[in-house]
């Protein structure tokens, strides 16, 4: 039974590779050799599909081969200690060879005892492969998801080529960087997570139970600001021809032997069966396509969260019934959702599912998926632990610069390289601008734009404003002074040509105002008898005798003629004022007496008749009563 069983996986997944000419991407980084002098070149590694790789980020350090263990398959003894060992206090990256147990064990044993990254060296002349997990379950594996560190395959040669040099004894740096690991076209990434309704496959299924969980919340952000297209996807395989009426296809596949899927727990007697799992994925497959059509995609991953606690195969919940309850709890159409569904016992194709297949097959650089759960970023498959974090760090290294999202540059998730000497690009130290802008990869110079005013230049050494700064702004780059608790401003808003002194001082605007000094001008508080007192930005003035001096016009009046004549006469006064001020300030100026006289004999003669003895008599009134 069991060799049967045994026999017919191995036919279906030879049938779906020859079917499909499958090929298995690599997915690959560079390995920088940065010294000696004759090793000094870059080289392709495979990321592990383990451990967590810095997306977007650069890691350097020394490299180690150790005395002892050389495969690392036995953990280092407690005096061995990489952390330290380089020398220069540069990172570890411990060399050791393939072979004898698993790489995820090389790599934990290495991050044991302090090792930065693993570095593992291929023991065949041969293309590189993917390093992947253990696919069974054991308690002896338990460690899998406290891997923390990098790890990549090299190829035997560049091994070898290490070795010597380490033996000379020379010291070997290297550089391995992942900013280019994934494409970044644009500024929205698109991702596909092939994954699995099936809970009980041991680690792997725990694995991505937890990531989908603690990536929603993220998932969600990103989907509803646009940031990300995130598309779901389902691995199912065929039945070959001829056993589709056997009772394996029987029990692992729907629609006459179209879409099969292994048996949750391998064994056709107890449990459920591969069609339940096809029929759950297909029914995530389906609420997908309808949220879609709905406009809310992100309504998945409540989905199948939610569908993972309440429908456990553990507790027998693994079924339709379940499957509708959270459905409906989501308020998603059910009805919609069951007719994408279909009759799964019909002879026929199901269009999604076919879509499915059709899917897996690689279309250029991705490569066939064949390990589930398989994350996949703007068409590469994205290798390493899949956690949160990680998952992050690698979907915001592919967005073009500058056009990630703020959760991207979040503090731990990056470094800010525009905190060190300005990244080296153009900065305005009394605007206090710069165009340095910190990004996900790195940091880009490019010349900002501050309140609306655009600045152009190269961003490296010279930026220019479009147009005039606000004033808030560093006072738009004008002249400002305070002396005498009184400030001064050559900026006015909505200034289009540029500063201005202000009244009472004359000067460029931008680097000094000089204050006027009106009493040495003799621009003003030029009355007989006047004492004049220059002050900065203006002036004092005091009128002779008994009289007031009148700033706004420049020129004095007597007090009594304001408390004796009364308010009536004070309106004549202001009137008086008001009309002059149009007439010109320099003609006023030239004028107030006469005019004052004048116009108060011309009120005063509608009231009385007067001459000219009558109206010096009205100023000596005026004067004494
Ligand atoms: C892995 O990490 C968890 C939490 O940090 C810890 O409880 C567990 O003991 C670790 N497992 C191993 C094998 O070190
Ligand atoms: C989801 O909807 C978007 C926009 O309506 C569309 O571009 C995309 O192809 C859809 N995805 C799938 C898998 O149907
Ligand atoms: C310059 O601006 C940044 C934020 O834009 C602020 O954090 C910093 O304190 C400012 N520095 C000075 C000297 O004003």
């Amino acid at each position: 039974m069991r060799e049967g069983r045994l026999g017919f996986v191995i036919c279906v997944l030879l049938l779906i590779c020859e079917s499909t000419l499958g090929r298995f991407v690599v997915e690959k980084n560079s390995l920088r050799v940065t010294s000696p002098q004759n090793l000094k070149d870059t080289y392709e590694c495979a990321i592990g599909n383990f451990g967590v790789p810095q997306y977007g980020g650069t890691l350097a350090g020394a490299v180690l081969y150790p005395k002892a263990n050389q495969r690392a398959c036995r953990s280092f003894s407690d005096d061995v200690s990489f952390k330290f060992k380089s020398g220069a206090g540069l990172p570890v990256f411990l060399l050791v060879d393939r072979g004898d147990c698993y790489f995820t064990l090389k790599a934990w044993n290495a991050q044991r005892a302090g090792a930065a990254a693993i570095l593992v060296a291929d023991d065949r002349p041969e293309p590189l492969i993917t390093m992947d997990t253990p696919e069974e379950e054991s308690a002896r594996f338990n460690y899998l998801q406290n891997i923390s560190i990098p790890s990549a395959l090299i190829s035997q040669s560049l091994g070898e080529a290490i070795k010597r040099a380490l033996e000379k004894p020379e010291m070997v740096k290297v550089n391995l960087d992942w900013r280019e690991a994934l494409p970044h076209p644009d500024d929205r990434v698109e991702y596909e997570f092939w994954t699995n309704s099936n809970d009980e496959c041991g680690p792997k299924c725990d694995s991505q139970k937890n990531f989908l969980k603690d990536f929603k919340g993220v998932a969600q952000i990103l989907e509803k600001k646009g940031y990300t297209q995130f598309t779901p996807h389902y691995i199912t395989w065929y039945c070959p021809e001829a056993f589709i009426l056997s009772k394996q296809c029987k029990s692992q596949c729907i629609n006459h032997g179209r879409y099969c899927a292994p048996d949750p727990e391998e064994d056709f007697a107890r449990g459920y069966d591969g069609k339940d799992v096809v029929i759950q994925n297909l029914r995530q497959a389906c609420f997908f396509k309808v949220a879609n059509e709905s406009g809310k995609p992100w309504l998945w991953w409540d989905y199948v969260t939610d569908f993972a606690i309440r429908c456990p195969m553990k507790e027998e919940k693994y079924n339709k019934e379940c499957a509708e309850e959270v459905i409906k709890s989501l308020g998603a159409d059910l009805n919609k959702i069951n007719e994408c569904v279909g009759d799964t016992k019909a002879d026929k194709e199901n269009p999604v599912l076919k879509a499915e297949q059709e899917a897996q097959i690689g279309k250029g650089p991705r490569g066939d998926v064949t390990i589930l759960p398989t994350l996949i970023i703007n068409n590469r498959q994205f290798r390493g632990k899949l956690d949160k974090g990680t998952v992050l760090k690698a979907i915001c290294s592919g967005f073009e610069e500058t056009t990630e999202p703020v959760i991207c540059l979040r503090e731990g998730i990056e470094t800010n390289e525009c905190m060190e000497n300005n990244g080296g690009c153009w900065m305005d130290k009394t605007l206090n601008i710069t165009a340095c802008r910190d990004t996900f990869r790195g940091r880009v110079c490019q010349c900002p734009i501050v309140q609306g005013v655009k600045f152009f230049g190269d961003g490296y050494k010279h930026c220019e404003a479009s147009g005039a700064l606000p004033c808030d702004l560093n006072n738009g780059g004008c002249w400002k002074d305070t002396q005498q608790g009184r400030t001064y401003s050559a900026c006015i808003d909505d200034h289009k040509e540029g500063c201005k002194c202000p009244p009472g001082f004359r000067g460029d605007g931008v680097k000094n105002c000089e204050d006027i000094d009106e009493c040495e001008e003799k621009a003003a508080c030029q009355c007989p008898n006047c004492k004049c007192k220059n002050t900065w930005g203006s002036y004092d003035c005091k009128c002779g005798g008994n009289m007031l001096y009148i700033r706004e016009h420049d020129t004095c009046i007597s007090k009594d003629a304001i408390s004796g004549v009364g308010w009536g006469f004070m309106w004549v006064i202001i009137l008086g004022m008001a009309v002059a001020g149009v007439a010109g300030y320099a003609f006023y100026k030239y004028r107030i007496r006469t005019y004052m006289d004048s116009e108060i004999r011309a009120i005063m003669a509608q009231y009385m008749p007067l001459d000219n003895q009558a109206e010096v008599a009205v100023h000596a009134s005026h004067g004494n009563v």
